[in-house]
Order: C-alpha cells, then structure tokens, then sequence
C-alpha cells in the first residue's frame, strides 16, 4: 500500500509586489533583490487573510482537483509557523472555515520551511499505520505579518505612497535582508492510500539540529518570557525574524544534497534516477547550488521564487502544482522534495508520480 497524491491546488494573494516597490521604502535595489536571490515579484496578502484563508482556498482547490468531498477527508494536517492565532492552531480555524464535519481531526504542526515536507511524511505514516486513508495537508505562511506596515508598507498593496521619515527609511533599511526575500502563499495536496502499483510516497529521511537556534529565529514572543509579549519587545523589534543570511545559506547547500543523497540510498536508487528535485525556494542561488551539488542538470531543479519569494511552508505545495499543471510532472517520473528551515529542520522525500 503506498501513499499517493491524488490533488493540489494553491491559494495565493492578488496583490503582486515588484521588487522596484520595495526600493521606495529602504535603501535597496531591484538589482541587488534580483541577483543575490532570484526573486523579481512576490505576493502580499490583503488585510484581514492570513495564512488559514489562504489555506482555505488552497485546500478546496486540491479537494476539487482530487474530486473529494469534504467529508471523504479523514484527518487534516496544516503546517504554518505564522497561524491566525497564537493558539489555537490554524487547523480548527480552517474546520470551521471550510465547514469540515466535527468528526474530521485536525493536526497543527509547525517546522517552517520544512513543514510541508514534515507534513508529506506524517501524512505518509498516518496512512501506513492504517488508521486514516485520505488526508487534506497544507503547507501555508504570511510573512507581511512581520513587516512593519507603520513605515509606509501600504504603498506595496495599492495604498497611497508617502515621504518617509529618515527614522523609517532607517529601519526598513536595518531588516532589509530578510524582507525582500519574503512572500505570502498556500499551497495543499490530498493524500489517499492506493494499490496503484509503483506510483506514491517512497521514503523520508528528516532531521533537526537545535544547536544553533539563533541562526533563523523570533527572538521575542516566546513563553520563557513573562508576559512573553510586552511593549519594550515591540521597541525592540523583537517580534521581527532574525537571521544570519550566510550561515543558513551555507547549511542549506549542504544538508540538503546529504539529505537527497541519503534518502536515495535508503530507498536503494541513484541521484541520478531523479526526475524532478523540488527544492524549497529560499533563494535562487541555494536552489541551483543544491542541484549543481547533486550534479543535477538545471531542468530538473524547478523553481518559481521569481514569482513568489519565499513562502515557507507554501514553497514545496506551491511548485508541485505548477509544475502538475504545466505538464513538467507526468506519471511514473520519479520526485525529490527536499526543504531546509528554521530549527534547524531539514530533509528529503521520495516520491513516484
Ligand atoms: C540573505 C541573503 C540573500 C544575503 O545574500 P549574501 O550574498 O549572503 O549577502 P551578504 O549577507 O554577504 O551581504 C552583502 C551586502 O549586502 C547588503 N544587503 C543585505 N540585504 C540587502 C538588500 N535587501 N539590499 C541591498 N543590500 C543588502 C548587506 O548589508 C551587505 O552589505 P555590507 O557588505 O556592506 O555589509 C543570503 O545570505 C541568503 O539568501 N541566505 C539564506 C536565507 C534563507 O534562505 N532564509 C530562509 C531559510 S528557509
């Protein structure tokens, strides 16, 4: 028995921001966006949708696309580290949204850039275990949450461009590593046991190293904290991601080729055998370093960050439909996810279509 996806479909926000709107609030240039991550647009959401909406829509369109109902669904899985709410999760936020019935448990995780990833394998193994045949996951996140809209960020979204103070100008200027490399999206898949021959879920292989959190982290907001928010924090900028670029840029060209090398070898296939490698869209140059490190040819390394930048756990569900949808996906090609994110989390999944 084998798990298989068997939908996708995505949910990402109108409002398309070009690299040349975030010229105008910090001392950046499209160029320099465009070469050091590949990114030329992103997406932002509209007041009001976070990550559960855009979920939502992400979720009925994979429903619709696998020509399930809702109440065909056993379990649900969502993975978002940016939920509508501190607790609870998004899952009963989308339950009730989607008018899912009662009896269809939710499970919220977490896992950043590898929650969709971390998502495919739970899905997997609720499905091996035999308690539930078909499952709904999600992978989605809001980064414009994070920004600080009080400096002249509405003008991204269509509001009305003003002077900023040299104060704000500043300030987007001291976060401008990381906010141009974010994006809001979803992206959701539905997974169902089959008999269907080769074709679904072959092996993962995950990993977690805490050691140094401090690399990619939020380091105010948290419950070591009392309160574990409080207006110094905010002053702070503490509830702002921090992140030192080079390093996780260093660890994810690594880990994530050891990661695909050793799925392989667990699953008892070449690299080379990959078809497809879908690597979470962090950055250009990580996504063709991975590939080149795995001696890849470009064409089978996808990538879509022009269009969405980073959307955390949105990246994997969000490439994987694209490329179902432009045909660069075709039955009995064999797949590659491989993510790596804050905690440190990372790893590799293989898959036949
Ligand atoms: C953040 C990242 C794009 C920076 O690229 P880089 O080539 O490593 O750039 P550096 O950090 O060496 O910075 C080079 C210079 O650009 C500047 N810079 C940073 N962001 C900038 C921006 N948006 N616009 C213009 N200049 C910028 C830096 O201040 C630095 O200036 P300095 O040399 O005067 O100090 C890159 O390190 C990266 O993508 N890291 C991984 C991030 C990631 O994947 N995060 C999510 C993980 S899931």
């Amino acid at each position: 028995m084998k798990s298989v996806i068997t939908g996708s479909g995505i949910g990402v926000p109108k409002n398309v921001v070009r690299n040349e709107a975030l010229t105008r609030l910090m001392d950046t240039t499209e160029e320099w966006i465009r070469t050091r991550s590949g990114i030329e647009e992103r997406r932002y959401a509209d007041p009001g949708q976070g990550s559960a909406e855009l979920g939502s829509i992400a979720a009925e369109a994979a429903l619709a696309d696998a020509r399930r109902s809702k109440k065909e669904i056993d379990a649900v899985i969502f993975a978002t580290m940016t939920p509508n709410f501190y607790f609870p999760g998004n899952g009963p936020v989308l339950q009730a949204k989607m008018g899912f019935p009662e009896t269809i448990p939710t499970f919220d995780i977490r896992q950043q850039c590898s929650g969709f990833l971390y998502g495919l394998d739970l899905a997997d193994s609720l499905i091996q275990s035999g308690k539930y045949r078909r499952l709904l996951l999600i992978g989605a996140d809001v980064h414009t949450p994070f920004m600080p809209w009080e400096m002249g960020w509405e003008s991204t979204i269509g509001g009305t461009a003003r002077e900023l103070t040299p104060e704000e100008y500043a300030f987007n200027t001291s976060i401008r590593d990381r906010t141009v490399l974010f994006g809001d999206g979803a992206g959701a898949v539905v997974v169902e046991s089959s008999e269907d021959g080769d074709r679904g879920f072959i092996a993962a292989k995950l990993f977690t190293d805490g050691s140094n959190i401090e690399a990619l982290y939020v380091p105010g907001v948290g419950f070591r904290r009392r309160p574990y928010v409080d207006k110094e924090q905010v002053e702070r900028a503490e509830p702002i991601p921090v992140m030192e670029g080079r390093e996780v840029f260093k660890q994810a060209v690594s880990r994530m080729p050891e990661s695909v090398r050793a799925v392989c070898a667990a699953a008892g296939v070449n690299v080379t055998d990959i078809d497809l490698l879908m690597v979470h869209q962090a950055n250009l140059r990580i996504v063709e370093g991975v590939g080149k490190a795995l001696a890849l040819p470009s064409e089978k390394v996808p990538h879509n960050i022009e269009r969405y930048g980073n959307t955390t756990a949105g990246t994997l569900p969000i490439l994987y439909h694209e490329c179902v949808r432009d045909g660069r996906i075709k039955p009995g090609m064999l797949i590659c996810f491989t993510a790596l994110g804050s905690g440190l989390h990372w790893g590799a999944a293989l898959y036949r279509t």
